[in-house]
């Protein structure tokens, strides 16, 4: 099921990140040399909001304890042991509008 963000492109910043919640569940908008990604929002650690964390080379880092996954698989990094794989989702951007539409 395709759900609106109610968030556009341009409301994240360039290889920034935010919080949102799709369907009740916390999601991380990330955007990435341009692109929009979607990951899940809670940290596999303790939870953490993903969301808030930092962009960093391709990955997105957790703000609590620096567990870093990457942006467009959301593997966890290897030189991160404390935190497995995170579910990322296919999204859709309107052209017109530019608003972000996530699959889930
Ligand atoms: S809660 Fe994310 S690394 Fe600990």
């Amino acid at each position: 099921m395709e759900y609106n963000t109610d968030k556009k492109v341009s409301d994240i910043g360039d290889n920034g990140a935010m919080s949102i919640k799709v369907g009740g569940k916390p999601i991380a908008l990330v955007k990435y040399n341009g692109r929009v990604y979607a990951l899940d929002g809670k940290c596999t650690h303790k939870e953490g909001p993903l969301g808030e964390g930092r962009v960093d080379n391709g990955r997105i880092v957790c703000p609590w304890h620096s567990g870093a996954f990457d942006i467009t698989t959301g593997k966890a990094e290897k030189n991160t042991p404390w935190v497995t794989n995170i579910g990322t989702y296919k999204i859709r951007v309107e052209g017109a509008t530019g608003e972000i539409f996530v699959e889930m």
